[in-house]
């Protein structure tokens, strides 16, 4: 009989790839935490995520409404929900994530990775986290939502408070804490809503009170379900682009020598290292999956990070190659909860390492060390030290 595997030990968190390769030999189990049903090779995880009928998303949603607290919209964002309800949501909000959409924000959103990574190549020693990673996606989600250029720094603080919900029963004085941070974010998103209702501009709340399809409600979760997916994802593919990199010099040289080949190194990297490593479902009858019946009413989490490192799909799918083909990669998921934030990511990260790359001969890691977040859905470094050399003498 194998022994459980866990997930979230330190070293699993570190390079959970090895376990991964133990977990898809086992095709279907249970691991730790919580006994949850992991599913890990490729097939099985397109499975589970494009039925949502037998591997549903609503009854997680109450993973983030514990009794200590009252109300949290998150709990009702859109990807918690199921069809119909998911549908009818999901159509009224993605033509503003859309590529005609995007296309009016990238000149803003080149002049602030421009900005960002002007200032980081001239300070040199950088947190590439903090000064880099982290304010490109804040300030561009603050765009979005129109709110004012000093709440960027808020937005990490709310999305780190929301994820934290789910974990363990947090002491008294954390509870105090998220209890005021979800007011602080209902009393701005309700303020923001108003706002726009009484003069409408061009950025996405007001377009969604133009379609005049969302009620107030609905509206709000889906602006508290944006914040912890618009961030942190985003953040950690910066982070492990730079990191793998480090690994691989010449492919660095490639990319700055010629940076038409900057989507498909973020498509590689997305795939050999996924930001998003897992989503979780809810099974609403026994499923059989692999030969392995995974009972109604079971916690699945599909490894997305696994299933990028299938063999069956991806050749050499241990090794990092820049010029890969990367169709059928799952980092955005995949069925009717693909990211809706796909293309916007993509832009972003093109954005950022285009602006970075075109100021750097090269850069190295300070620390070889690195912290990783404590999430089981997203994986990256909570701090990058790097020095960058500049490409101007
Ligand atoms: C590299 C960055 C990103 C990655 C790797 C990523 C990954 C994912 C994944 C794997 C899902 C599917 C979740 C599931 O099936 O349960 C998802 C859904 C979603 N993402 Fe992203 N995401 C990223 C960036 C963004 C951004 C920038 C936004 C918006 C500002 C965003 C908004 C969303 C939304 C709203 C959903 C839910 C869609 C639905 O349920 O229909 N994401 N994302």
């Amino acid at each position: 009989m194998d022994q459980p595997l866990h997930l979230m030990t330190p070293e699993a968190r570190a390079n959970p790839y090895p376990l991964y390769a133990e977990l898809r030999r086992r095709a279907v189990c249970q691991v730790e935490p919580g006994g949850m049903w992991a599913v890990s090779r490729y097939d099985d995880v397109v499975t589970v995520l494009k039925d949502p009928k037998r591997f549903s998303s609503a009854g997680l949603g109450q993973s983030f409404l514990p009794p200590w607290l009252e109300r949290n919209p998150t709990a009702d964002s859109l990807v918690m929900k199921d069809p119909p309800d998911h549908t009818r949501l999901r159509a009224m909000v993605s033509r503003a994530f859309s590529g005609a959409a995007l296309s009016r924000w990238e000149s803003r959103i080149r002049d602030i990775a421009e900005e960002l990574a002007e200032a980081a190549v001239r300070r040199q020693e950088v947190d590439f986290i903090s000064d880099f990673a982290l304010p490109l996606p804040s300030r561009v989600l603050n765009l979005f939502f129109g709110l004012e250029p000093a709440m960027a720094l808020r937005l990490k603080g709310w999305a780190d408070d929301l994820v934290s919900i789910p974990a363990s029963q947090p002491s008294p004085q954390r509870m105090a804490e998220i209890r005021h941070s979800l007011a602080e974010m209902e009393r701005c998103f309700n303020a923001l809503i108003e706002a726009r209702r009484t003069e409408p501009g061009e950025e996405l709340v007001s377009e969604l009170i133009r379609t005049e399809a969302l009620t107030h409600e609905e509206l709000l979760s889906f602006l508290f379900g944006l914040v912890p997916a618009g961030v942190e994802t985003t953040v950690y593919l910066l982070a492990n682009t730079m990191l793998v990199l480090s690994e691989h010099p010449r492919e660095l040289e490639r990319v700055r020598e010629n940076p038409t080949l900057i989507p498909q190194l973020i498509e590689e990297i997305l795939r050999y290292d996924p930001p998003g490593q897992s989503s979780l479902r809810l099974t609403t009858e026994d499923v059989v999956l692999s030969g392995v019946t995974i009972p109604r009413g079971s916690v699945v989490v599909a490894l997305i990070g696994a299933a990028m490192r299938d063999e069956g799909r991806f050749p050499q799918a241990d090794r990092f190659i820049l010029d890969r083909e990367n169709q059928g990669h799952l980092a955005f998921g995949h069925g009717p909860h693909f990211c809706l934030g796909a293309m916007l990511a993509r832009m972003e990260a093109r954005l950022g390492l285009e602006a970075l790359f075109s100021r750097i001969r090269g850069f190295s890691l300070s620390r070889r060390d690195v912290t990783w977040s404590q999430s089981i859905i997203a994986r990256g470094p909570l701090a990058l030290p790097l020095r960058l050399e500049s490409s101007v003498r």
